[in-house]
């Protein structure tokens, strides 16, 4: 199931949401957004004439399939539809623009009245939890959407007064905890969920999930690594404390510009001891010093034989992987290959040597969910992480080597057919999706 046309659709719906909210019709702002949203709904129903998006049990479904990435992506916008009633949008082609704008004002509460020219039809069709088959990996999303909301809460909070408590954080990371226990290695296909436009919520819990599976490989225990996925999730929350502009900011920082971004794991810190809690020492010590370098480098400057704690210098690894395999607003996002290659080739000055090891044998050479340009011009996605080197790869046979989609069938690649990786939105693919589907039938 290929996720990206519905969930373009939602994130143009959102933004239309975002945008009436601001702007009258006629503001060339909203009227973009009036746009995408007709060109999404145009591409998302295509041949079909008509589909249905319907949300049920906390995840959208494009007509039975669930979407489970766009249902944790856009899950704020699952909840204004909620609140408004909305449990199912049927989209008829041709969409009319007017429709779609009518929807966006009733989800954002700004009018009462339903879309009339037919295009656009609420709630005329139910799906129940019996029409769907059920998922394993949806403990694993509850913990992933409990995880954002908390920190969505300590964020707001840490915003306008400064100050927040810890125990949400720490009962959401407890569920994360909990679900890589049970779960092993499928916890980590949940870290390949990005957001582009909730980067800094997204990318602290993909940092928290990929800490806690670390940190189990080493053998820490739950009373301690709990407190590190809370260090990781809140790593940072002291950007509250920086500007926008600042942290945007595309080119060259100015010292001064510098000198406000640096003091964002201290003001992190500062505000976890605050808040006080179990554990909250690990959890400060993690946001103080998730930019020190293993060498010493980095910033703050570290004290303590002049490395950062092994706690972390785990937080720190895991922060760079996911950064890099994500997009941002000034470059774009890099193949997970790439950033082990990054993690290696900066192992005992960056990062711990041991722990890069460490990390880059728990990912494999390719990590699950890279998309491959096989030799022959086939592409799979991998499926489970490379064990050994020079082992055959496991992967799903997504395209053949004339260029046609399949059906995805497993496919075992020898690792020198490999010819490069491909990034998910410039092969029109959706690995992770492909790969919770996988899971399902192997789980059945
Ligand atoms: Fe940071």
């Amino acid at each position: 199931m290929n996720e990206r046309l519905p969930a373009a659709f939602l994130k143009a719906l959102r933004r239309l949401v975002r945008q009436v909210g601001l702007f009258p019709v006629g503001h060339p702002l909203t009227d973009e957004a009036i746009a995408s949203a007709t060109d999404a709904a145009g591409d998302l129903v295509g041949d079909d004439g008509e589909v249905v998006l319907t949300v049920l049990d906390n995840a959208y479904y494009h007509n039975r399939a669930l979407l489970p990435h766009t249902s944790l992506e856009y899950h704020v916008l699952m909840r204004e539809m909620q609140a408004r009633g909305v449990e199912s949008v049927k989209l008829i082609r041709p969409v009319s623009s007017q429709d779609l704008l009518d929807l966006a004002a009733f989800i954002g509460a700004l009018s009462d009245d339903l879309p009339a020219d037919g295009t656009v039809l609420l709630n005329e069709v139910f799906l129940t939890a019996s029409d769907v088959t059920s998922s394993s990996m949806e403990g694993l999303r509850a913990s992933y959407r409990g995880s954002l909301d908390a920190l969505r809460v300590v964020t707001g909070t840490m915003a306008s007064q400064g100050t927040f408590e810890l125990t949400g954080v720490i009962e959401a990371v407890e569920g994360l905890f909990e679900t890589s226990v049970s779960h092993g290695n499928a916890s980590l296909l949940l870290s390949t969920v990005k957001s582009h436009d909730e980067y800094t919520f997204f990318h602290s819990v993909n940092t928290c999930i990929l800490s806690l599976a670390v940190g189990r490989l080493v053998g820490v225990d739950k009373e301690h690594l709990v407190p590190v996925g809370v260090g990781a999730v809140l790593h940072d929350i002291g950007k509250v404390a920086v500007s926008t502009a600042v942290l945007n900011y595309p080119g060259h920082l100015s010292d001064e510009q510098w000198k406000e971004i640096t003091i964002h794991p201290q003001e992190g810190a500062l505000a976890i001891m605050s808040a006080g809690g179990p554990g909250h020492e690990i959890a400060a010590t993690v946001a103080f010093e998730h930019h020190a370098r293993y060498d010493g480098s980095g910033y703050p400057r570290v004290t303590r034989d002049g490395r950062p704690h092994v706690f972390s210098r785990v937080v720190s690894i895991s922060d760079t992987y996911d950064a890099i395999t994500t997009r941002r607003s000034y470059r774009r996002a890099e193949t997970p290959h790439r950033a082990l290659q990054v993690l290696l080739s900066n192992a005992g000055s960056h990062y711990d040597p041991d722990l890069v090891r460490l990390f880059i044998r728990m990912m494999g050479l390719y990590p699950p969910g890279s998309i491959l340009r096989v030799d022959d011009g086939s592409v799979v996605v991998v499926t489970a992480p490379s064990v050994e080197l020079g082992a055959p790869l496991e992967t799903l046979l997504v395209r053949d080597r004339g260029g046609s989609d399949v059906d995805p069938e497993p496919f075992e690649v020898q690792p020198d057919r490999v010819l490069g990786q491909l990034l998910p939105q410039t092969a029109g693919l959706d690995p992770a999706s492909l790969l919770e589907r996988l899971a399902e039938v192997e789980g059945q």
